[in-house]
């Protein structure tokens, strides 16, 4: 290896585990913020408990202060943020949140040096039944006046503006990875096509984009991958499959040059289609046995290009042959038992879930998210090991991005977003569910409580295509 590939690696590796540090380290900070909102209202204001409380959480922020300005929390639509990293939210924060949100505050910012006696007040003043300005200025003399000096507190429409922008320009940054990624591959497959020496330079820099994109932010292109492109179907199969795969490598905590390997695997693990005449590729139906026979040529088809492919990973090879090894109807068929690399189990779990939630392209419906959850627990063991399985499902959630919720308040949500809480994401709300729906335009997150009871539960799932509604227009 050379020498600045490996500082590179390990400055990666650094990165990665450091923000995963920070978002821990946040959370603690708010666990104990928590905490002395929770004690102001149970002591004196001079109680041991309460001040040791103070004094706890001003020496861990103290902490996540060193080398920063500053230390800002945000509340955004009932999730939490540590500048713009998501904290998850655990029930010990639930009773804090609430009380930020009925007062409308949207963020609040720690300053160095900041005592804990201040720390004190501005619980106090939180606990109070004092109703906050949605102007800055006024709100900073409000804070001023009781003597906290290096708590800075921001109103919520302001936060949300703010914050609001910074989801925008992520969601288009997402839509760009998508496209340039099809656009590789789409160089790729020409080349076959044409015998030509393909080159990996632009899909490697293609796919660094996408690994880097998702290690910040997962949800949002997982939640491109609920958009089938009908027209470019092979095309949108591979990146979703390469975005579902990276995404579930991320969650498995693999490191930065691992990932970019499997997200190339995963993206030309069907490369080997590129001979199957398009009739049968794009054939509605039922293949017949004569057709079936073509299709069973890819994986051997796909491993032998890209065993000639200068400067791509060995492990693409080795995906795209073991990639249908599973099953009754695994192929190609080989003799003894077989153990399927832990990429070639990672891609055909991906590869499956995006198969199965696209298989009805071409009749009008479609396999809504969390029943293709249900297919794949039903064959648990088969395409992958089940701790693999087990991961997916943590990561996608029991209600994947894209799935239609009927909710106990007779509303209807489409799951946006995941949260720390599998049976709880965030979703878009739409109008009551009477057939007229459409967007509302706010996102919410089932984690909200209200008087410590949650806001929202969800009652049901809808299967789109039944209830006529188009998902797909809600994330274009
Ligand atoms: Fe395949
Ligand atoms: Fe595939």
């Amino acid at each position: 290896m050379m020498e600045n590939e490996r500082d590179e690696q390990l400055e990666a590796r650094q990165t990665f585990f450091e923000k995963q540090k920070l978002i821990e380290s946040a959370r603690v900070s708010f666990h104990l913020l928590a905490a002395v909102l929770r004690n102001i209202s149970l002591y004196p204001h001079d109680h041991p408990i309460l001040l040791a409380s103070a004094e706890k959480f001003r020496d861990h922020l103290q902490k996540v202060l060193t080398d920063r300005r500053e230390a800002a929390f945000y509340l955004v639509r009932g999730e939490l943020f540590f500048e713009t990293l998501a904290i998850p939210i655990d029930n010990s924060f639930s009773t804090s949140i609430d009380l930020f949100q009925d007062k409308d505050i949207g963020g609040v910012v720690f300053k160095p040096n900041i005592a804990s006696d201040e720390i004190v007040r501005f619980a106090d003043m939180m606990s109070s039944d004092i109703v906050f300005s949605s102007e800055q200025e006024s709100l900073n003399v409000t804070t001023a006046k009781r003597g906290i000096l290096h708590i800075v507190i921001h109103h919520a429409l302001l936060v949300d503006r703010q914050i609001g922008k910074v989801i925008k320009a992520r969601e288009r940054k997402a839509a760009d990875i998508f496209r340039d990624t099809i656009g590789a591959l789409k160089d790729v497959v020409e080349a076959v096509y044409l015998e030509k020496a393909s080159s990996m330079r632009k899909m490697n820099t293609v796919m660094q984009n996408m690994v880097d994109y998702v290690l910040d932010n997962r949800d949002a292109l997982v939640g491109l991958t609920s958009i089938k492109m009908y027209d470019e179907y092979t095309f949108a199969h591979s990146v979703n499959t390469a975005i579902l795969a990276v995404s579930l490598g991320t969650y498995l905590t693999f490191k930065k040059p691992q990932l970019a390997a499997l997200g190339i695997s995963a993206l030309l693990h069907d490369i080997g289609k590129v001979g199957i005449p398009k009739e049968i590729i794009n054939k509605p139906g039922k293949l017949t046995e004569e057709e079936w026979v073509h299709v069973r040529k890819h994986p051997v088809a796909g491993a032998i290009f890209l065993s000639k492919v200068p400067g791509i990973s060995k492990l693409a090879t080795v995906a795209a042959f073991e990639h249908h090894q599973h099953g009754e109807k695994a192929y190609p068929v080989i003799q003894g038992d077989q153990k399927k690399h832990p990429f070639s189990q990672i891609i055909s779990l991906a590869d499956s879930y995006e198969a199965i939630t696209a298989s009805r392209i071409y009749y009008s419906s479609r396999i809504p998210p969390d029943e293709a959850m249900q297919i794949l627990i039903k064959n648990r063991g088969v395409t992958s090991s089940l701790v693999l399985l087990k991961a997916f499902i943590n990561m996608m959630g029991v209600f994947p991005v894209g799935t239609l919720l009927k909710l106990d308040t007779g509303e209807v949500g489409l799951v946006m977003h995941q949260t720390a809480d599998l049976m709880r994401p965030r979703v878009l709300l739409l109008t009551k569910f009477d057939g007229s729906e459409k967007e509302t335009g706010n996102i919410i997150s089932l984690v909200e409580t209200l008087d410590g009871r949650y806001k929202r539960s969800i009652a049901g799932t809808i299967n789109p295509t039944v209830a006529k509604i188009n998902v797909k227009k809600y994330f274009e």
